[in-house]
């Protein structure tokens, strides 16, 4: 099966060549961030593809010249539970990654789910360290995105309110559409003003829903309500595709 989708596709034999990969490209954003603007902001997703990789950034020595103490994290989507629920995207990264790196305190931002109005007050925090683009837009230097089994990416499910938010780059989302609980997730306007995002996705499982994408965007243009991942297209930045021989179907 050949993959056509946009952007770059890379792919390892295994997950572990493709994490390693990854944090490559990872600390060379972040070192170059650094370098540039001082500063280092990456948004990172839940589930359980990126767990491992997590674990990799620290316990990997090669990867401790990442500029945590200039770095901010930043959450792509959470789930509406608490912090002690084992659903909680936030908790899995600070568990996996946080509680391990020489990262400030202050630097690590939480969404505040449970909280009336959080998405407002997440997408202010977010607006007042993100430097904007010309555009006028926050420009988060790496977002790092899974994908459903349905091409869901952050909490942007098939046909659910949040993939058509326009003027926000942060909202709850909710209803019939959305898998339960109740989601707060960044919007397709801040995806795609990343400078770098990387979709991650590993295993047989994600083989299908990979050629159901690349099918329908060799044929028609991205459909971010039906096919929320092809909604994914960075104006100005790079888009890569992190797959394993596995999910790319290639053997
Ligand atoms: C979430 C994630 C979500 C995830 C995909 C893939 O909150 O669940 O942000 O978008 O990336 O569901 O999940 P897996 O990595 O578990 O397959």
């Amino acid at each position: 099966m050949t993959l056509l989708l946009p952007g770059t596709v890379i792919i390892r034999d295994t997950p572990e060549d493709l994490f390693d990969a990854l944090g490559h490209s990872f600390m060379g954003a972040a070192r170059r961030a650094v370098a540039d603007r001082g500063v280092f902001h990456v948004a990172l997703s839940g589930g359980s593809t990126p767990e491992p990789f997590y674990r990799l950034l620290v316990i990997d020595p090669r990867f401790r010249g990442i500029p945590w103490e200039a770095t901010h994290v930043w959450v792509v989507d959470e789930r509406c539970v608490p912090p002690d629920d084992p659903r909680h995207n936030y908790s899995m990264i600070r568990e996996s990654l946080l509680e391990h790196v020489p990262i400030l305190p202050g630097s690590c931002h939480p969404m505040p789910v449970l909280e009336g109005g959080g998405d407002e007050r997440y997408e202010q925090e977010l607006r007042s360290r993100v430097e904007c683009g010309g555009d006028g837009l926050p420009r988060l230097d790496f977002v790092l995105l899974g994908m459903g089994d349905d091409a869901h990416t952050a909490s942007l499910f098939p046909r659910s309110d949040a993939n058509r938010v326009v003027d926000r780059f942060i909202t709850f989302n909710r209803g019939p559409h959305v898998t339960p609980p109740d989601r707060m997730t960044m919007t397709f306007p801040l995806l795609n003003a990343a400078r770098a995002v990387g979709v991650l996705a590993v295993g047989a499982k994600k083989r299908a829903t990979l050629g159901r994408v690349s099918e329908h965007l060799s044929e028609h243009p991205p459909d971010p309500v039906t096919l929320p991942i092809t909604g994914v297209q960075p104006r100005l930045g790079e888009l890569a595709w992190w797959l394993d021989t596995a999910s790319a179907g290639v053997e």
